[in-house]
């Protein structure tokens, strides 16, 4: 479905966006491998986090809905208690469920096909099929391209020590979860740090985890068959969805919006290092901490942004909100650079191609690199007709670029928000005055 979004004046108000994506994936596997219940609130009710649901209850887990309050319990019966699936499982368009999924599957006793959508299936699986496979798993991709589907047989696991060519949360993830049935120690070492949340949380369930900051980067080591146990879990909103509502106050003049209870664990928070770098302001407030995640309201006012240089080891704690990244530099004085982000080519869809297509219609000036963007800021934009790419994080940033746009701006596909964050349009109408 395409949506017409407007130029629209200043924002004002509250919001509380949804919970954390990446926290609610991992809080129903590991909930899955724990003994008893893990209880989980303000979960993430989207569409990628229901595809991990869902392959879990095909394995034989209960997991109670509450699609009203946002409540989720999952009836784990310990890390061996799984079965094995009658059919593949589907993982729609999410490249979380598919990759961390993987690394429990490799080391199970049974066999199990793994497949999602189009966009799903066009994206690199070597990278984690590599890894499994020096660990003993067997994984053979369908198509012969490193992509899915995947069919994995259970195989006997032994740990290894791997240097991650990416710097990626879902790789790492992936190789300590299988780790956990792994024989001796397994360990990930990556050049910058990814999202911790897996560390976080496996070390909260009772995993033996550890994190160092090693001369070869940042390594964390697992420990096989710990004893997990059920967990209450309080999801914090996650500022990916956040970092919309961030752009779009600092961007549309007048603009003044308190996000509430916002995840910002530093491994997720570059997007506020680089709002800072840029003039942007936004004010800190009522920090809590919870299972060793860190929560904040944000409050945000419009402001006159300058042109950065967005690279290096801060590219993995902002590589989602990079997008709308790209939103705010076409709204800013000046160039900006983002490099060290070839990444952005393998989400769910080709996100510099994505951005500078579209973007371009609108009249920014901006050209694509082979790894990442470069605008030059501060040309009025004007509405276009734009395409999401059926990616959820382009069609949110795309909104926010068309408040700031003259006139009318459409957007292809532009109920692909499902995936992340099935309320945006209407969180993002309710601010505007
Ligand atoms: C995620 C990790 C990131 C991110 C994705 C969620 C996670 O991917 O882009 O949206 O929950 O681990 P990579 O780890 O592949 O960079």
């Amino acid at each position: 479905m395409d949506r017409t979004i407007h130029a629209a004046g200043p924002l004002r108000g509250e919001v509380l966006v949804p919970g954390d994506k990446s926290i609610s994936h991992r809080s129903v596997m590991f909930g899955a491998l724990a003994q008893g219940k893990t209880e989980v609130t303000h979960f993430l009710m989207s569409a990628d986090c229901l595809s991990t649901i869902s392959c879990f209850e095909k394995m034989g887990i209960r997991v109670d809905v509450d699609t009203k309050e946002d409540r989720v319990t999952v009836n784990g019966l310990g890390l061996h208690s799984l079965h094995s699936p009658d059919s593949l499982l589907y993982t729609g368009n999410s490249g979380t469920t598919t990759r961390l999924i993987c690394g429990i599957l490799a080391g199970q006793s049974f066999d199990s096909v793994l497949s999602g959508d189009p966009s799903l299936n066009s994206r690199p699986m070597r990278r984690v099929i590599d890894p499994l496979t020096q660990m003993g798993a067997s994984i053979f991709s369908e198509p012969g391209n490193g992509c899915c589907p995947l069919h994995i047989s259970g195989s006997r696991l032994h740990g290894i020590d791997y240097r991650s060519p990416v710097a990626s949360a879902q790789v790492k993830s992936c190789i300590l979860l299988a780790g956990l049935y792994a024989e001796g120690e397994t360990s990930v070492t990556e050049s910058a740090l990814s999202r911790n949340h897996t560390e976080l949380m496996l070390a909260g369930f009772g995993a033996s985890v550890r994190s160092e900051k090693t001369p070869d980067g940042w390594k964390a080591s697992i420990l096989p068959e710990p004893v997990l146990t059920g967990q209450k879990i309080s999801v914090p909103g996650d500022i990916s969805s956040a970092a919309y509502f961030i752009a779009a106050a600092l961007t549309v003049p007048g603009s003044e919006v308190l996000i509430r209870n916002v995840g910002i664990n530093p491994t997720r928070a570059g997007i506020l290092e680089v709002v800072k770098a840029m003039g942007g302001n936004v004010e800190l407030m009522n920090v809590t901490s919870q299972g060793g995640e860190t929560a904040a309201d944000l409050l945000v006012r419009s402001s006159s942004l300058h042109g950065v240089t967005i690279g290096g080891e801060l590219i993995p704690s902002l590589i989602d909100e990079l997008p709308v990244c790209a939103v705010m530099a076409a709204c800013a004085q000046g160039e900006t650079v983002i490099r060290d982000a070839a990444e952005l080519k393998v989400k769910e869809s080709d996100r510099i191609s994505a951005m500078t297509n579209a973007l371009s219609a609108m009249g920014c000036d901006i050209t694509a690199t082979d790894d990442g963007m470069i605008i030059r800021g501060g040309r009025p934009l004007h509405g276009a007709v734009t395409d999401s790419c059926k990616d959820h994080r382009i069609a949110m940033s795309l909104a926010v670029a068309a408040l700031s746009a003259e006139g009318e701006t459409q957007i292809r596909d532009a109920d692909c928000v499902d995936i992340s964050y099935p309320q945006f349009y209407s969180d993002l109408y309710s601010l505007i005055r």
